[in-house]
């Protein structure tokens, strides 16, 4: 925004030469960025294993609950944690959706196995190497279902991304779904402060979600408990009139001041 006020007040003293080199040099720097963040997005999906930077993030053990993490990636699930998954999504989310259900799981059948979802898997039990090894084979669809009985089963799951939004280069949290046996034992918010870890390590300039208005736990757990804020891209933002009657609000963090600028306050 303030390059974009500077360039236009000079151009009001400079001859016609001078301006065409300026929009050159402008042109070459906003193709320049642009390169550079969808760099930075081709980087992070380079990682295979994102929480692979540190043990302290493959367990949980807090409230009563011990839960392992794994990651995997949408194009490599067997047909076991793709029925988990759809049958988690429609327990928890069925409800919140309404009519709009039907549509929105067919969305979220084709989004689940996209080559470009990344996620985490939490499952209950065994912290041991064997677990590692056994749970890496499932959700890589390298064996079969007996090794979710023989590892504790799953209890959730986040499913993320790497896109561009308005320029920036964000994770998008597409999903965050825990069974309502593990919920309020505290898995969430070490989830999400795991995703922002993330984000961080792989230079995203935010972390951001959509939550359903009707979601009313889900909403104070982002707004409230994990400080996220609406986002200038959410349809309340972007037109007040049409906002109140979207179902649905988009929410960020943000980790520097352009990111801030661009999706949280314009100022
Ligand atoms: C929303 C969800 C991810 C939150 O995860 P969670 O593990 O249940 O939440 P946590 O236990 O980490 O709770 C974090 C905070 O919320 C509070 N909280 C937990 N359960 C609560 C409840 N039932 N009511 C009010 N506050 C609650 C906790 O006290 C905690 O606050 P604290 O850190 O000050 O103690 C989880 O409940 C869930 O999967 N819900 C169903 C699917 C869903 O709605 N996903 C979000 C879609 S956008």
């Amino acid at each position: 925004m303030e390059s974009k006020r500077l360039h236009a007040s000079c151009s009001r003293n400079i001859g016609n030469d001078s301006v065409n080199k300026l929009k050159m040099v402008t042109r070459r720097e906003i193709l320049a960025k642009k390169k550079a963040i969808q760099e930075l997005i081709k980087a992070a999906y380079v990682v295979k294993d994102h929480i692979a930077f540190s043990p302290l993030f493959h367990h949980y053990d807090r409230n009563g609950l011990s839960v392992n993490l794994e990651s995997g990636r949408g194009d490599k699930l067997s047909v076991t944690v793709k029925n988990y998954i759809q049958n988690l999504l429609k327990q928890n989310m069925e409800g919140h959706y309404g009519s709009e259900w039907l549509v929105e799981e067919k969305v979220k059948r084709r989004e689940m196995v996209a080559p470009e979802a990344r996620y985490i898997f939490v499952q209950e039990g065994i912290a041991n190497t064997n677990f590692n090894k056994k749970t890496m084979e499932l959700i890589a669809g390298k064996t079969s279902t007996s090794c979710l009985e023989n590892n504790g089963p799953l209890v959730g799951f986040v499913h993320y991304r790497f896109i561009v939004e308005e320029d920036m280069p964000v994770l998008y949290v597409y999903e965050l779904q825990l069974e309502p046996r593990v919920q309020g034992k505290g898995l969430g918010k070490f989830l999400m402060q795991l995703i922002e870890l993330i984000a961080h390590k792989n230079r995203m300039g935010a972390v951001m979600l959509t939550v359903q208005k009707e979601n009313l736990f889900a909403m104070n757990f982002y707004i409230n408990k994990m400080r996220y804020n609406i986002s200038t891209m959410s349809p309340s933002k972007v037109n007040p009139m049409i906002g109140i009657e979207s179902s649905y609000e988009i929410l960020c963090k943000t980790f520097n001041e352009e990111a801030k600028t661009t999706l949280e306050d314009p100022g």
